[in-house]
């Protein structure tokens, strides 16, 4: 077994507060990359890029992915750049968890107080910065989502309801991946 249920998606998406609702709806564990990563280093994601440097950082996701990864009925939210490399993206598909794209639009996330709190790659024009990431990801979440959730204007009730329906679909074999 491994996670259940994996969360991706950009920065703002709201991958966290939604997997916390969906893992509590479920009556199962939550996990998130991020989380994992200021508790094991015990230092705040965006003083690691800091002090250290992106490629830095990106080490420390892969071994916390692969950790998350190996944990048995969780729901697990991944940081907005834990997927993007090839052997991330394999071992996401390997795992045979229901990958989750929580798909939102620039007008919707900027809306969002705080959106480039503590989030050191949207530092001077996060608007600008977070379009010019998205243009790049957007094909691989897509790419490497089993099931698409359109989050503009729904409430954290009714996505993580929407996902909980799609997940007992794809259980039950009617969706693919
Ligand atoms: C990042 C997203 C952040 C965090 C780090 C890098 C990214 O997580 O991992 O700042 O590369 O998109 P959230 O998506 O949870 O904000």
């Amino acid at each position: 077994m491994a996670p259940r249920i994996i969360l991706i998606g950009p920065m703002g998406s709201g991958k966290t507060t939604i997997g916390q609702k969906l893992s509590a709806d479920l009556g199962i564990e939550f996990r998130d990359t991020d989380q994992m990563i200021v508790s094991q280093s015990g230092r705040e994601i965006s003083d690691i890029f800091i002090e250290e440097g992106e490629e830095a950082f990106r080490s420390l996701e892969k071994i916390i992915l692969r950790t998350a990864l190996l944990e048995d009925s969780t729901v697990l939210a991944l940081g907005g750049g834990a997927c993007l490399s090839f052997d991330a993206q394999s071992a996401i598909r390997a795992s045979g968890a229901f990958t989750v794209y929580l798909k939102i639009s620039l007008s919707q996330v900027s809306a969002r107080v705080g959106f480039n709190q503590g989030r050191p790659l949207l530092m001077g024009n996060p608007r600008a910065q977070w379009q010019s990431l998205m243009n790049e990801r957007a094909p691989i979440y897509e790419g490497i989502a089993s099931y698409i959730v359109e989050v503009d204007g729904q409430s954290i009730d009714d996505i993580s309801s929407e996902i909980a329906f799609a997940y007992e679909l794809r259980s039950r074999g009617s969706i693919d991946g």
